[in-house]
């Protein structure tokens, strides 16, 4: 068992002290879980046990929901050919193929449509920008549920936001109706213990932490210690030593290096969704 110190060492890559966490007045399992958290892409064959797709949902759905609309759905594929055409449409992600489990979290504006339709009652804001953005932030809050949930009972899980390469392809493999978009996917097994996963190092709290107002401040020295630190942890995985700065500017650097998602409106504009 690592301690919860151990855990925060790893997250702010020995520098935890420096975050002012020092003094951490309390520790309980529920933090450990978070504190621990790793995306895990190498799972072992093995099924889950039974009812624990229920169990994640119900976690899921115990999240805060905007105004409680519940604005969001998952479809749950175990069906190895799905997961492949998945995996291709997600370009090629092998997680997918090896997780017994893979989750796909929807934006779900269907269900209270169907209610206005059926009770006769103007549904005019479902066309909204905000209404769409209630349902990616629901689902975004079920999905982080669910992960935690996952890894307290020991199983590891990864996000899969490649699923919205390819819009169209995931909405009709999924049967997508109007109103649905499939935001992310959530890759969730048992973690393999020969290929382990490890807690990725974060910036310095002093990077995101802001008390009162907003104040922009010179990131040149915690941004060049961080990298430093990634460096590190790419090196003990064996992993190519990526720098932060490099990937981080080289994924935004045009829309051609977003891709294929540069052309999201288009394809949720062609999917139904208005987003006035
Ligand atoms: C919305 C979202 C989408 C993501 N999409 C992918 C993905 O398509 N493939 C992947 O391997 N990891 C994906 N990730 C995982 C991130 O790469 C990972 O969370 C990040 O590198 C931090 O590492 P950690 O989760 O191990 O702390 C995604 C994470 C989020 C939150």
């Amino acid at each position: 068992m690592t301690s919860t110190s151990d855990l925060l060492r790893a997250r702010y890559a020995n520098k935890y002290e420096e975050s002012g966490l020092s003094a951490l007045a309390s520790s309980n399992a529920v933090l450990d879980t978070l504190f621990a958290h790793r995306s895990v892409r190498a799972f072992r064959p093995e099924p889950l046990p039974p009812q624990t797709l229920e169990v994640l949902v119900a976690a899921g759905q115990s999240a805060a929901s905007s105004s409680n609309l519940q604005v969001w759905s998952v479809v749950a594929v175990e069906d190895a050919a799905r997961k492949e055409r998945l995996a291709l449409l997600a370009g090629g992600q092998q997680q997918i193929r090896e997780a017994p489990l893979f989750l796909a979290f929807l934006v779900d504006l269907s269900r209270l449509q169907r209610l206005g339709e059926h009770t006769h009652r103007p549904v005019e804001g479902l066309h909204y920008l905000d209404t769409f953005l209630m349902g990616v932030i629901d689902a975004a809050l079920a999905a982080q549920n669910a992960v935690t949930a996952a890894e307290s009972l020991g199983l590891g899980t990864v996000y899969i936001g490649a699923l919205r390469n390819h819009p169209e392809e995931v909405t009709a493999e999924l049967a997508l109706g109007s109103g649905v978009f499939a935001v992310f996917g959530l890759c969730v097994g048992w973690p393999d213990p020969s290929r382990p996963a490890s807690i990725k190092p974060r910036l310095p709290q002093r990077s995101v932490l802001y008390r009162e107002q907003y104040a922009a401040h010179a990131i040149e020295q915690d941004v060049s210690s961080y990298d430093a630190a990634m460096r590190e942890f790419y090196a003990a995985q064996s992993l190519p030593q990526a720098s932060w700065v490099d990937h981080s500017l080289q994924r935004l650097r045009s829309a051609a290096d977003l891709r294929k998602r540069d052309r999201l409106l288009e394809a949720l504009r062609g999917l139904g969704f208005q987003l006035r």
